[in-house]
């Protein structure tokens, strides 16, 4: 009983804080501001204000930290699984996504000080988990990034490795599908820069120059195929545009993802992925202290 009129007492205080701030500003209360007033509150009613609370982050930006690295369809706003775990979980503490996707949870995770688990098997979501997490070793990534172009270019000035390539690694249903969405200019670069990437020895930073070079085709609009409106909706031929250089848009890429996970070092909290089933998964009581997550939808 004692417990319950304790709570009930801080419930009455939080709810005159909160109808104080809506007579000051008439909007809803930012999570933030909602996570303020909710010390002395039990989980469950912590979890109720921040649901209650404006949970709209339109216009706000997204592509901070790693966020940006690569599309990903049906990503959450990262502000939505921050306040959740800003919220209801403590620094140290273990918040799971297991159905990751493109990871957004556990970077948040990572950048507010917690333990991230993430769980898929989709292998696009966990290399990007991964790479999203992981900081990787950029001591001599200027020379690696070097040694890759400078071959990318070798293998397009001569020979006949690339066109070897193109029609011995696809079948023929794979060549009808890269013939419709890329221009042939377009399918040697990109040839060139992969074989090039084969050779980089390290493999964390091998797989983080693959992301790098499926971003600048996996984009919405902007990207190296013929496609618009590529990452989200259905993707539509394009005629009239004219692709960027593979190489360019690719070194461009590589800068601004090496800067974006770069921001990641200074967090203290750590991620681990798992390829697996959510359906499958393990859970003893009292060993996760959040789930955030967002199942795929039926169109998914
Ligand atoms: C809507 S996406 C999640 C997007 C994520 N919130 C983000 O911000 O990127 C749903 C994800 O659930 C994964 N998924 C679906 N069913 C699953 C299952 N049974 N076990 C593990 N992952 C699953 C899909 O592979 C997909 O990556």
């Amino acid at each position: 009983m004692a417990s319950h009129s304790t709570e009930d007492r801080s419930q009455q205080i939080f709810n005159r804080q909160l109808l104080l701030f809506a007579s000051k500003l008439s909007e809803s209360p930012s999570p933030d501001i909602s996570i303020h007033l909710q010390q002395g509150l039990s989980k469950r009613e912590r979890l109720k204000a921040l649901l209650e609370s404006k949970l709209d982050f339109h216009g706000e930006d997204s592509s901070y930290a790693s966020h940006n690295l690569h599309s990903f369809a049906a990503k959450f706003p990262p502000q939505l699984p921050r306040v959740f775990i800003r919220g209801l979980t403590s620094p140290g503490d273990i918040v799971l996504d297991p159905m990751m996707g493109s990871g957004t949870t556990l970077v948040e995770a990572l950048l507010e000080g917690r333990q991230g688990i993430g769980i898929d098997f989709d292998l696009l979501a966990l290399r990007l988990g991964q790479a999203k997490t992981r900081t990787v070793n950029l001591n001599n990534i200027q020379d690696i990034t070097n040694k890759v172009l400078q071959k990318a270019h070798h293998y397009l000035s001569g020979g006949d490795k690339i066109d070897r390539s193109l029609s011995d690694f696809f079948d023929e249903k794979t060549k009808t599908f890269i013939n419709y969405w890329f221009l042939s200019r377009t399918q040697r670069e990109l040839m060139a820069l992969a074989l090039a990437i084969q050779g980089v020895a390290h493999e964390p930073t091998r797989r983080f120059f693959e992301l790098t070079l499926s971003s600048i085709i996996v984009t919405k609009s902007g990207g190296v195929s013929m496609a618009r409106d590529l990452a989200h909706s259905r993707p539509h031929l394009d005629k009239a545009k004219i692709p960027k250089n593979a190489l360019e848009q690719f070194l461009f890429r590589l800068q601004k993802n090496l800067k974006s996970v770069g921001r990641l070092e200074a967090s203290g909290g750590v991620a681990s992925i798992i390829a697996g089933d959510a359906r499958l998964m393990p859970i003893t009581n009292g060993v996760i202290d959040l789930i955030v997550t967002s199942p795929p939808t039926p169109m998914q």
